[in-house]
């Protein structure tokens, strides 16, 4: 039994890849183990988006290779750190055997067996007989490859999480001034329709309540439909709402220009639609906006938002920041502050501006002081913590829908779950709840967590 371990950074792609994987190998024969210390095979799948997320692969396979002393498994580093640093990684850590960008996971059987071959971890005979079970791969280690044959390659899930994530898109044409995505994931492009419909039809076969539909531009979701006409992002969301056993449905990353009057229609009507809008700002100064090349004002922004509340009241929003981008003022930093008081975001991600190789923005004059970023971040993550706080307090006394996933850890008299919003939820009652969505009346509420009764 070849037993291969996953370690997962980075965002919901990267997690979404690794659920692939994890299905991919095991219909290959191995087994997943979360014994960090007793596997044969260990993946890292990395992140590149800030130089913390990067330098940590490098201390995690030193730490790891450390723990192996005598025994020798085989390193695989696949995602971004492995598309963005390629032979280096080798360089670095040459004890590393595959290096696989994300676009290219599909091969991992095949290279995975070759090195466990080399280093007579497994024999050849054996892999004459596991070849027996495995996807179709052969044909396409000679193709020019583009970011979505993977897709054909993958086994359907055989069971699901409560909530699953699927992905619609891959790669970004943006181009933010600061960031490696479109490096490290090329260029965007969308799945065709009936291939998602059929990931999803399967999913809420095997367990799926809950869809969460993954692009780094969602809104510019464009894939063929059946008839080999261009889709929407709230077309694929209609198909999906068709679904019985589909009970929510969310959708991540927006970006604030491109969201379409369409999907803003139907927030208006769609009661699967989850009302939280995840639409990162960076930044509130129209002057850093440009800068960081995002395509939008925060005037046209804050109308955005006007537009989705005038639409369906209850639409709560949340967004990513940067704070101390090259060349950003004081003034410039205000500016992010109030539009933090005005749209009252209720849960937000905020970073200090990490300048990345091969980015416009590392080689532009006027990089701030790492002091200053740190000190702009506290002033930014009070103001956020206030919005967050006085959003949570005034859901006390409101009916919520909440998705169980959870029994507590510290007490199993109690169930954990999210409400629309992703807030966490916990009610004292029977694990058997897991699993399925209830109304709950909130009765308390801090910055973590809402508690409740289920009625
Ligand atoms: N596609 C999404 C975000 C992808 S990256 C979007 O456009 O919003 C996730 C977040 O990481 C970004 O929203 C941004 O806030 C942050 N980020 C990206 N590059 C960064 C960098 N060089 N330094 C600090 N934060 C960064
Ligand atoms: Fe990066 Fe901008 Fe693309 Fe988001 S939209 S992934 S921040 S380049
Ligand atoms: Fe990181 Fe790659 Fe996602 S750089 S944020 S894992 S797309």
């Amino acid at each position: 039994m070849v037993l291969f371990h996953l370690k997962t950074f980075g965002c919901q792609m990267n997690v979404y890849d690794s659920s692939r994987i994890v299905d991919l190998l095991s219909e290959n024969g191995m087994d997943l183990t979360e014994d960090e210390t007793n596997a044969d095979i260990i993946i890292l799948n990395t992140c590149y988006i800030r130089e913390k997320a990067s330098a940590k692969i490098f201390s995690e396979l030193g730490r790891l290779k450390k723990l192996y002393k005598d025994k020798n498994p085989v390193f695989a580093v696949i995602g971004c750190v492995a598309k963005a640093e390629g032979e280096n990684i080798f360089k670095r850590a040459p004890f590393v055997s595959i290096v696989l960008s994300s676009q290219k996971y599909h091969l991992l059987p095949e290279l995975l067996n070759k090195a466990l071959i080399e280093k007579k971890i497994i024999k050849e005979e054996e892999l004459q007989e596991k070849k027996k079970n495995k996807t179709k791969l052969s044909h396409l280690i000679n193709t020019e490859l583009s970011g979505l044959e993977k897709f054909d390659c993958l086994p359907k899930q055989k069971n699901s999480e409560k909530v699953a994530f699927v992905q619609v898109q891959e790669g970004c044409n943006k181009f933010c001034t600061y960031c490696v995505v479109p490096n490290t994931r090329g260029r965007e492009i969308s799945r065709d329709e009936q291939s998602i419909l059929d990931e999803v039809e399967n999913l809420q076969k095997v367990g799926a309540v809950e869809i969460n539909l993954l692009g780094q531009n969602v809104d510019c979701y464009n894939g063929l439909d059946k008839d080999g006409n261009k889709s929407s992002l709230a077309k694929l969301i209609k198909k999906i709402a068709k679904f019985e056993n589909v009970k929510r449905i969310r959708y991540t990353t927006s970006y604030p220009s491109e969201f379409s009057d369409e999907m803003i229609e139907l927030h208006a009507i769609e009661p699967k639609l989850m009302p939280l809008v995840y639409l990162p700002i960076q930044a509130g100064s129209n002057e850093v906006l440009h800068k960081m090349n995002r395509r939008y004002t925060r005037e046209q922004y804050l109308e955005l938002i006007e537009k989705l509340k005038n639409a369906n009241p209850n639409i709560q929003i949340s967004s990513d920041f940067i704070v101390g981008f090259p060349n950003e003022t004081e003034e410039d930093f205000q500016q992010t502050l109030d539009i933090v008081k005005r749209v009252k975001f209720i849960q937000c991600y905020a970073f200090k501006y990490s300048p990345r190789p091969n980015t416009v923005a590392q080689k532009m004059d006027g990089q701030i002081d790492l002091k200053i970023k740190s000190d702009r971040l506290k002033r930014l993550q009070v103001e956020l913590r206030k919005s967050q706080d006085a959003f949570n307090k005034s859901c006390v006394g409101r009916v919520m829908s909440v998705l169980f996933t959870d029994v507590s850890k510290t007490d199993n008299q109690y169930i954990i779950g999210k409400n629309e919003y992703l807030q966490p939820v916990i009610v004292k009652a029977d694990a058997k709840l897991v699993g399925t969505i209830q109304n709950v009346e909130i009765e308390s509420a801090s910055y973590a967590n809402l508690k409740g009764k289920i009625i």
